[in-house]
């Protein structure tokens, strides 16, 4: 699917927040939490937005913090209907963009160790394991930290 990936605004804070409650159940941020970050209230953290440049709908957002060299993914998610159109590579690669131009190096993320779909995308975008935290989520579930360079899109 074409995509146009920019800067989330007030406008996108609803599906952005629809979106998360149905991807992360187990913790999804607040509507609040979410206006927060996109009015810049928090000022190591970003939101991109995925719209179609043809009628606007709604494909996906994500969340990137950057401090000092690292970026970190927060959130990354598409409507389940859009999913494998490449709308989450378009997205990445604007993290990526986002986290080079604030001066990082390293890109990290944290995955569910169960969430296989999100560590097959992760691996073919050139995410390498770099460790674990047993029981990290409340429901005990492992978290994979990963990481990459924020330059390299192979
Ligand atoms: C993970 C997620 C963001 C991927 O979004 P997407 O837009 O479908 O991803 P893309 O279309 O850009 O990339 C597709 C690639 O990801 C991997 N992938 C995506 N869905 C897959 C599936 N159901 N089974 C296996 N691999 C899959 C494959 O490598 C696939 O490439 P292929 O279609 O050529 O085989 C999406 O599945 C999602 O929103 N999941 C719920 C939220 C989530 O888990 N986020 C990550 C939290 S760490």
């Amino acid at each position: 699917m074409n995509v146009r990936v920019g800067p989330a605004g007030s406008g996108d804070i609803d599906e952005i927040a629809a979106l998360e409650t149905a991807a992360f159940p187990l913790d999804p941020w607040s509507p609040n939490l979410l206006r927060e970050a996109v009015g810049g209230l928090v000022p190591t953290m970003a939101l991109l937005a995925a719209r179609s440049p043809d009628d606007g709908v709604f494909a996906g957002y994500a969340v990137v913090s950057v401090v000092d060299v690292d970026a970190e993914l927060q959130r990354i998610a598409v409507p389940p209907a859009l999913r494998r159109t490449g709308v989450a590579a378009a997205l990445l690669a604007a993290t990526r963009a986002l986290a080079a131009e604030r001066g990082a190096t390293r890109l990290l993320l944290e995955v569910r160790e169960d969430n296989v779909i999100a560590r097959t995308f992760y691996d073919r975008h050139g995410f390498a394991e770099l460790g674990r935290r047993p029981r990290y989520y409340r429901d005990g579930t492992t978290a994979l930290v990963l990481s990459t360079p924020v330059t390299m899109d192979p």
